[in-house]
Formats: structure tokens, sequence, C-alpha cells
């Protein structure tokens, strides 16, 4: 399964990079914004330090506005993938992305049939938020389940990116499930490393060298 990092902060990218964990980065408005910078610079910055794809959101509503931004934003750099919402108006710039070569990333998914859809119009990724799911009480790994399923049952390309990631445990199932990609925070990307086992396991080693002759 590859990690992706979502964040507009280039420290956090760098910092995890460093740890091999970014094969690739998503960025959306919101994470934009917190970083504080204009979208042109860090979208540049990022791609100066990944090299895996780096999603890249249009903030328009119709076809041919987003195609404008979706042909600018992709002849920036080769690796940006044009991150479209799952509406009608974007379903249609997906199919006019594709039959043109820019790579998509079809984001805000909560459902398999809005999946199905994003794979017929030829997303290169969608963006199932499972955090978001969550958050109303409705399970958002069941949906990876069924939207990994109907991908497989149809051979489609499209790559099930898992997003709205906030735990440990999204990580894992997303990998048990099958699921090709998963984004998150850098804080969940930090935690994935820890366990108590691990650190008192450490110390005790640290301290049992210190009974050893020099
Ligand atoms: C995905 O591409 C989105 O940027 C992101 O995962 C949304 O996460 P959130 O629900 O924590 O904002």
């Amino acid at each position: 399964m590859k990690f992706f990092i979502d964040t507009a902060d280039v420290k956090e990218i760098r910092e995890a990079a460093a740890m091999g964990l970014v094969d690739g980065v998503t960025t959306n408005p919101s994470l934009v914004a917190k970083s504080g910078r204009k979208f042109r610079d860090v979208l540049l910055e990022i791609c100066d330090i990944v090299k895996g794809p780096v999603s890249a959101e249009v903030v328009t509503l119709k076809h041919d506005e987003m195609m404008k931004e979706a042909r600018e934003l992709s002849a920036l750099r080769p690796n940006i993938v044009v991150k479209i919402p799952l509406i009608p108006e974007g379903l249609k710039a997906v199919r006019t992305c594709a039959e043109e070569g820019i790579k998509t990333n079809v984001t805000l998914c909560f459902s398999a049939t809005q999946a199905l859809l994003a794979a017929k119009a030829g997303a290169n990724y969608i963006s199932p938020f499972v955090g978001r799911l969550d958050d109303i009480s409705t399970d958002g790994m069941q949906l990876i389940g069924e939207i990994v399923q109907i991908y497989d049952n149809y051979d489609f390309k499209t790559e099930v990116l898992v997003a709205s990631v906030r735990h440990p445990m999204h990580c894992q199932q997303a990998a048990l499930m099958g699921a090709h990609v998963m984004t998150a925070p850098y804080s969940v990307l930090m935690q994935l490393s820890k366990h108590p086992l691990t650190d008192i396991g450490l110390s005790k080693f640290l301290e049992d060298w210190k009974k050893v002759p020099q």
C-alpha cells in the first residue's frame, strides 16, 4: 500500500519523507489555507520535495472552469494530479481529463455508487473520506471494502485512496482490505511506529548496556 501525506506543510512533508513515508501528497483548499501560503508557491515547493503524485484541488464548479484549472495545474509539474469533487460537472471534467491525459483524484466520495461513477469516468484515484463518515456514525472502512470489491469485480484501474484517515486502525484496515493508497496527516503517520513495548524494551536494553564492561 502506498502512503501519501495529507498536508500542505512542507516541513511535515520533509520530515515524513526522510522516514520513507511519502509516496505522494494530497492537499485540499483547507490545508492550503492552513499553510498561510500562496497555492502555486506551496505546490511547486512540494513538487520539488516529492517526485510521486501530488494532488492539487480545483475550486470551481463548472466543467469548463474546472478544465481551465486542471490544464493549468497539470502543466506546472508532471507529477501533479488534479483533484476534482464528486459532482456531475466534476465527473464530466474527469472524463475530459482522461481524454487529455491529465491525471485525476476524485475527492469527497462518500458512497460506493459515487466511486463506481468516478471509475467509469476514468479517474486515476478515488478518495473516500472514512473519518468524515465515522463522524456521522457510518462505518467509513466498510465503504472501502465495498469499493475495493466493486473495482476488483470489474477490473477498474482506478486506485482506492483512503482519505480522511484519523488513526492507525484506519491505516491497518485499509492495508488488510487491499486499498492501493492511504493518505494521512503527519500526526497519524507518526503514530504508526509507536508501541509501548518498543519504548519499554528500548529503555531496558539501554539500561542493561550500562552494565556491559566498556
Ligand atoms: C483527502 O484528500 C483530504 O484532503 C483529507 O483526507 C480530508 O481529511 P479530513 O476529513 O480530516 O479533513
